[in-house]
């Protein structure tokens, strides 16, 4: 198998891996999977302050053996950080959480209406010039939101991390990401597990001789611009999310796939912090 690191995705002056580890919610032993998926060819580690699993994803990159400079890691920053001061604090507990010098990727994890854009995507890029990350980006926010981030980040902007999976369609962010040369990062892209019993992903996974997870995040990074972030527990999970490769799915596939879009289910809603989605057309 030949390892993720050699797939990446372009997008102002960073090359980030197409497919990545997420790591929201692990379990009992989160450094020794996060170690096993480094070791299963993985370059690039998603964690979060909200998560709680920064500490154990630098226990994890540090087992693992790997070089600091083969490794893409990304966090992000809660919208209750969303001041320029809890922001760069936020940045800072995240290295020390991690032990890490510097990540590549920061992200605003949710959008704060309370605060000022100038100032959460100033704050955002002032980390990125004094050398907490390489790169930044944003997560959860709508197309309005992603062009107003864009005019007012005095530094590009790499990425918008967003659910994105066969039951969600995001036509508009992609189009919205296009014009600004960036990366749609897709969460939960096996709709958290919804999608695996799909009769429609089980048959072709069948033609194939892959797994139904697997035609889920094909589905996904077979489209220009779409990184992933599965978050496989199972080590059989782990190395089949990265078996992705040196295969593809046909246009007729494809399509199928993407008219499973008429479901919509979104998977990631939190009442307290989620912004009025962009209503997408589900023909
Ligand atoms: N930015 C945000 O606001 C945000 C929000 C949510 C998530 N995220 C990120 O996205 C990551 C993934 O999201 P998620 O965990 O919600 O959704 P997910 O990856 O769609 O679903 C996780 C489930 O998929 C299963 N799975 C993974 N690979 C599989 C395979 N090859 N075959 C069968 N089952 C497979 C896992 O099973 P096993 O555990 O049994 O292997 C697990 O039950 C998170 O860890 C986090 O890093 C970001």
């Amino acid at each position: 198998m030949q390892p993720a690191k050699a797939f990446t995705l372009a997008a102002h002056g960073a090359k980030m891996p197409v497919v990545g580890y997420g790591t929201m919610e692990l379990p009992d032993h989160p450094a020794e999977l996060v170690a096993a998926a480094i070791e299963n060819g993985y370059r690039l580690i998603d964690t979060a302050r909200k998560y709680g699993t920064e500490e154990r994803v630098g226990e994890g990159i540090r087992a693992s053996g790997i070089a600091r400079d083969e490794l893409w890691v990304t966090t992000k920053v809660t919208e209750l950080d969303a001041r320029e001061a809890d922001f760069l604090r936020s940045a800072e507990t995240s290295l020390k959480a991690l032990q890490l010098d510097y990540v590549d990727l920061l992200l605003v994890h949710w959008p704060q209406p309370k605060v000022p854009f100038t100032e959460t995507l100033g704050a955002l890029a002032k980390a990125k010039r004094s050398g907490l990350t390489r790169h930044i980006g944003v997560s959860n926010f709508t197309v309005a939101m992603l062009d107003e981030a864009v005019r007012v980040c005095p530094e590009p902007l790499v990425t918008n991390q967003v659910e994105y999976h066969a039951y969600l369609p995001q036509d508009r962010m992609l189009a919205a990401l296009k014009r600004h040369g960036m990366i749609l990062t897709a969460y939960c892209p096996m709709a958290r597990g919804k999608l695996l019993n799909d009769p429609i992903i089980g048959e072709i996974a069948k033609s194939h001789g892959k797994t139904a997870g697997q035609i889920c995040l094909r589905w996904l990074i077979q489209q220009p611009m779409v990184a992933a972030v599965p978050r496989p527990l199972e080590v059989t999970h782990i190395k089949e999310d990265l078996d992705m490769f040196d295969w593809s799915l046909s246009d007729d596939e494809t399509r199928r796939i993407s008219a499973l879009r008429s479901r919509h289910i979104r998977i990631a809603d939190p009442p307290e912090r989620a912004p009025k989605w962009d209503v997408e057309t589900v023909l």
